[in-house]
């Protein structure tokens, strides 16, 4: 069965210090309030990923992921960090494919693929981002936009590889918007991905694949949107850094 998740994505915000008690609280309420089965995965900026992964490795819940990994195995590549590096420190999940690496960083489908794999071949589980921009959305692309950022990135991976890789739909108008979409809007594409993941795979892994939901994501939608038969759970940003909001959203299923 699939597993629920919810993951926070801290992009760049929080000095150390911030880090540390922003982890340590969830850590507790996480211990002292939720019961259910679900995976909580904490996403801070690279500098604090071990001492951050230290915090929860006692908390069998929460798990640590990265916020981009290099395409590139090792070497001349100055600013970089490869899959190995965080392998060493213990990061379990890392998004692949983020909009905001698509957009400022010009991250193309190739080179997202080219992460996947460095991703894999490290024991990492690639959190993969896709979503339309409003435009698309206005057009009536907005499944074709999707299903074409599946197949331009997964599609050539093989079935073992695919069943590490855990997927979120983000569609780049709710991302920091304060405009989430629709419980309806978000279960038929969520339905249309986990459709578009058993043609390249196969119907049970595209069964067996969290699909998360991610954009404008808060303690007032999540429960409406995590009921939804596809919505597995849901990748956070902004609600993620204020340890109440993130821990009532994993609350939320
Ligand atoms: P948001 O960000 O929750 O602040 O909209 C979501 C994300 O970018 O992962």
């Amino acid at each position: 069965m699939r597993k629920k998740i919810v993951a926070g994505n801290w992009k760049m915000n929080k000095t150390y210090e911030e880090a540390l008690s922003l982890v340590s609280e969830i850590d507790h309420m996480v211990r002292d309030e939720v019961n259910g089965e679900v995976t909580v995965i904490v996403t801070p900026p690279f500098p604090y990923l071990q001492p951050v992964g230290k915090l929860v490795q006692g908390n069998s819940k929460m798990h640590l992921a990265a916020q981009n990994v290099s395409e590139h195995e090792s070497g001349a590549f100055t600013g970089e960090v490869s899959a190995a590096m965080l392998q060493s420190v213990g990061t379990e999940y890392v998004l692949v494919g983020h909009s905001e690496r698509r957009m400022y960083h010009h991250e193309d489908a190739q080179t997202l693929y080219k992460k996947m794999k460095m991703a894999l071949a490290q024991g990492l589980k690639p959190i993969f981002c896709c979503g339309e921009p409003l435009e698309e959305r206005d057009a009536d692309r907005h499944f074709e936009f999707v299903g074409q950022q599946l197949h331009d990135s997964l599609s050539y991976l093989s079935n073992e590889e695919f069943d590490q890789v855990v997927v979120a739909y983000e569609p780049i108008w709710a991302i920091g918007t304060g405009r989430t979409a629709s419980s309806q809007q978000a279960q038929e594409m969520h339905a249309y991905i986990r459709e578009q993941l058993a043609r390249l795979f196969d119907a049970e892994a595209a069964f067996n694949t969290s699909i998360l939901y991610g954009g404008s994501c808060n303690p007032g939608n999540a429960q409406e949107l995590f009921a939804q038969p596809d919505v597995d759970g849901g990748l956070i940003g902004g609600a993620s850094l204020k340890s109440r909001d993130f821990v009532a959203i994993i609350k939320s299923f």
